[in-house]
């Protein structure tokens, strides 16, 4: 049968009849906000390339927290800025660390809001990279030593989940080992599973402080032509214990969600990145998008490509937009 007797217009008359026949659903539970902490207190700079985010010290972190979980969003990111930094990354586990802090204060604060601390070195080590350089090269096996014992810290700090975003080979396997042996044996690793270079990280490394020094991060992250390499990525984590796995950056890679979820039927995060969320809000400041609507289709099409939960600067503000259309 087709037309005349199929007219697939007929759904689409009402407001009422498309929200029945609705097949994604954004809620505010599937969002994770990022926030990034730095010392201090009542510290909150703004972030220039990603306007309405900033740098905040503990004590606002924990407010931000508040107002995120009043509005249905369960789950923060935390990503640290530490006043020093060393050759090694090794301050990233210190257990008075800025991010150790932040999971401390938030915890006591808002017991049920999810935790997710991101475990990599950039953002400790004076070079930038995510790994240890030695003559000039990233040093795989000896950055995992480093990066469980940042995880370890984090989970004694008190944090639910561990996110390593650093792209070594096996860090999944040496994090998970190390929590399991420290005895935190229900912690879950999100790894990033699927992280490419890419252009869309410009914001966050002005926000992060963690732009590499000299050269780049293509011989550990993935290149941008690739989607079965992804898979083999994934699956190898998956391997080594990982909980969720993470495809990076979002808008540009709905294929690789797509294929990541078809092909393992695992929970998949999507991270919407601060290049994405900068486009979006430039093109609004001009008057050229309306945000809002810019906003749900876009996280509608990450959560539609497949992703359970998305880690979107937009968390709140999405959060906001989906309160009002229910209590209208
Ligand atoms: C650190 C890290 C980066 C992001 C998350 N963790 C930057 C990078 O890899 O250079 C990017 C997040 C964003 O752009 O929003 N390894």
């Amino acid at each position: 049968m087709g037309f005349p007797q199929i007219r697939l217009r007929r759904l689409r008359s009402n407001p009422a009849l498309r929200s029945m026949v609705r097949e994604t659903v954004l809620r505010p539970c599937d969002f994770i906000m990022p926030l990034f902490v730095c010392s201090g207190r009542a510290v909150e700079t703004p972030i220039e390339s990603m306007p309405g985010i900033s740098r905040m010290s503990v004590d606002r972190c924990v407010e931000e927290c508040r107002r995120i979980g009043k509005l249905g969003v369960n789950a923060v990111l935390l990503f640290g800025i530490p006043d020093t930094k060393d050759e090694t990354g090794e301050c990233g586990a210190d257990d008075h660390g800025i991010v150790q802090q932040a999971v401390r204060a938030i915890k006591k604060a808002l017991p049920d809001l999810l935790v997710i601390t991101d475990v990599c070195n950039c953002g400790y080590t004076t070079h930038g990279h995510c790994g240890i350089v030695i003559n000039g090269r990233i040093d795989n096996d000896r950055t995992l030593e480093v990066l469980a014992l940042q995880a370890i810290s984090h989970a004694r700090a008190g944090c639910d989940m561990v996110a390593p975003s650093d792209m070594m080979d096996g860090r999944v396997g040496a994090i998970r080992r190390a929590l399991d042996a420290a005895g935190f044996i229900d912690l879950p690793v999100m790894s990033y599973a699927a992280k490419y270079a890419s252009a869309f990280y410009g914001p966050f490394r002005e926000a992060a402080d963690c732009a590499p020094r000299f050269g780049d991060r293509r011989t550990y992250q993935m290149d941008m032509t690739n989607s079965d390499e992804a898979l083999r990525e994934v699956a190898l984590d998956l391997e080594e214990g990982a909980d969720i796995v993470m495809v990076k950056p979002a808008l540009a890679y709905l294929d690789i969600i797509h294929r990541v979820k078809t092909t393992f039927n695992v929970p998949v995060a999507a991270y919407n990145v601060s290049g994405e969320y900068a486009m979006v809000k430039a093109a609004a400041q001009k008057g050229w998008v309306r945000d809002d609507c810019i906003i749900m289709e876009i996280l509608t099409s990450i959560k539609r490509a497949g992703a359970s939960m998305i880690i979107t600067y937009h968390a709140k503000e999405a959060a906001s937009i989906l309160r009002e259309a229910y209590s209208r």
